[in-house]
């Protein structure tokens, strides 16, 4: 990435950054000017602390902030707290997400429930709580999927929450036009992270078998969509999902 991407002074907050494409974005967003809040879910381990303290020492002036995106309480203290010790907010890129494989047939409902409330109401709960601190050229980045588009096997819980955030993207758009923030998606095809490396080898190799890229995404080809989104160069851009997906997927 060239040196027109200047983020000096920008406050961003990137969900679910300790690890993956979240840890990616944040790193770049620092490294290109941005003060960034670390954001991660607690787990009995102490794992995603402890991945989040690791991020967070890579960086300069960083703000790591404990908060579950699909509980709305615990959204509006992390906004609060963004609030008081950052003075606002300029960039959200709503990134957290889980997944959850089975069948219709088999998925419990709890399975899809959780889905649901961590990949969507999560990212709502998140532009709400953004909506009234983001300031005027400001930007918001929800991190949708291929398979929102696909609607691919074994995936009715990650594949209709990914549709639905690239709907609430639009309605967003609309909403927050009027203050200067634009909001678009990002929907990565197969990138290599713990998500995809927890999938079945023959499900993997299905997959890079049908890329006309020939190779798997890596973390900086969405980081990279990440940074053009948010730049002064898409102030024109809104209410737009851009594939990062190796040709896998070409939508109209
Ligand atoms: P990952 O599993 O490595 O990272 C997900 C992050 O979200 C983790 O840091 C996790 O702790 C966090 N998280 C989970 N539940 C949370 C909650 N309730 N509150 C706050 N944080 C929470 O996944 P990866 O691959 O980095 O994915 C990032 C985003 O990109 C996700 O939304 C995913 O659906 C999306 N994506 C990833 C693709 C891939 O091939 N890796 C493809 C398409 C979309």
């Amino acid at each position: 990435m060239s040196d027109w991407i200047d983020f000096t002074g920008k406050i961003v907050l990137v969900t679910g950054s300790s690890r993956g494409i979240g840890a990616g974005m944040v790193e770049a967003f620092n490294r290109f000017g941005a003060r960034c809040v670390v954001n991660y879910v607690g787990d009995p381990q102490g794992r995603n602390e402890a991945d989040a303290q690791r991020v967070a020492a890579g960086l300069k002036d960083p703000v790591a902030i404990e908060c579950d995106v699909s509980n709305p309480a615990s959204v509006a203290a992390m906004f609060d707290r963004v609030q008081r010790e950052l003075g606002g907010l300029d960039i959200l890129i709503n990134n957290a997400g889980i997944i959850r494989d089975q069948t219709i047939k088999k998925i419990s409902a709890e399975d899809w429930n959780t889905v649901l409330n961590v990949n969507l109401s999560g990212t709502f709960h998140c532009i709400q709580h953004a909506s009234p601190m983001l300031r005027p050229g400001g930007r918001v980045v929800n991190l949708a999927s291929v398979a929102g588009s696909l609607g691919l096997f074994g995936q009715a819980g990650y594949a209709s929450s990914k549709a639905a955030i690239m709907a609430l993207t639009r309605v967003a758009a609309r909403e927050l036009a009027r203050q200067r923030v634009t909001v678009n998606a990002i929907a990565p095809g197969f990138i290599d992270t713990d998500m995809t490396r927890s999938m079945p080898e023959e499900v993997s190799k299905k997959f890079l078998d049908q890329l006309p890229a020939g190779r798997i995404g890596k973390i900086d080809d969405v980081v990279d969509a990440a940074l053009f989104l948010c730049s002064p160069h898409a102030d024109y851009i809104t209410g737009q999902v851009l594939h990062v997906n190796g040709g896998f997927h070409m939508a109209g």
